[in-house]
């Protein structure tokens, strides 16, 4: 049973979600374990708390891990890019991350072998497998995570095209993220239908941009549809995200598996 075990951990600019995951199943082992991250949000300082948080779980957990936590594959979902092993763009987490080797610093802080990965990618890679978009691995898929930021995963015949950053796309003159994300739809106080207008703007210029043949949408908002999806009118199938709050888990875990 435990070779079909991998940790996901998904990391955030305000939380951190770590779960032991059964990536044959995309099913969570034990109820997913949450912790403030560390500010300032350095490498280091996230790593440590990583580190104690694979502690907790093991403590935790309901299941019995044979060799120990830290000899499962371990994936680590994060907002930003990786070139050639260092970090090469960041979202909402402490700047000094930006050409670091996070697997390196990561790795010997928790004395475990981590793996990173984009947290859209991550989302997409567990709804592609175990969710909305399981039955469309002969299309073009985009994955949009509508959050603090949105995350972008892109997929054709089921191949992630990795670390796409399509939340960053100018719409209306704006930074497509800022002008359409969720944490702007809260901090101006926008109404559904005054969020939905600007989603649509960013929506055209997605679809025109990226021609998909599905647009799965996640994050918190996705579970809200019946506010905002019929005001949306675009020439693709909006289908919302079925794992919810542990796609990113999922994802990272799954990834872990397949590149460990
Ligand atoms: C980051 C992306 C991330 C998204 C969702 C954006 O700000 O640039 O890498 O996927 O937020 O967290």
């Amino acid at each position: 049973m435990s070779e079909q075990w991998a940790v996901g951990i998904d990391i955030g600019g305000t939380g951190i979600k770590v779960a032991c995951v059964d990536w044959a199943t995309g099913t969570l082992m034990d109820e997913q374990l949450r912790i403030p991250t560390p500010q300032p949000s350095t490498a280091t300082n996230v790593a440590k708390a990583v580190g104690q948080a694979l502690n907790e779980l093991q403590e935790r957990s309901r299941h019995t891990i044979p060799d120990g936590i830290r000899s499962l594959p371990i994936g680590l979902a994060f907002p930003g890019s990786i070139r050639r092993g260092k970090v090469t763009f960041l979202g909402n987490l402490d700047q000094s991350w930006v050409g670091e080797d996070v697997s390196t610093v990561f790795s010997s802080v928790t004395g475990a072998q981590c793996l990173f990965l984009n947290d859209a990618d991550a989302a997409g890679l567990a709804e592609m497998r175990f969710g909305a978009g399981s039955q469309a691995q002969d299309k073009s898929v985009l994955m949009l995570t509508l959050g603090t930021g949105i995350g972008s995963a892109l997929f054709t015949r089921g191949e992630l095209y990795p670390y796409t950053e399509l939340g960053h796309i100018t719409v209306d003159g704006k930074n497509g993220e800022r002008y359409a994300s969720v944490s702007t739809k809260d901090r101006e106080g926008l109404t559904y239908e005054e969020w939905a207008g600007r989603l649509q703007k960013y929506l055209d210029q997605i679809v025109l941009l990226t021609n998909p043949e599905l647009i799965i949408v996640g994050g918190w908002i996705s579970s809200q549809h019946a506010s905002w999806l019929h005001l949306i009118d675009v020439p693709v199938p909006v289908v919302t995200a079925q794992l919810h709050n542990d796609a990113g888990i999922v994802g990272a875990a799954l990834f872990a598996h397949q590149h460990a």
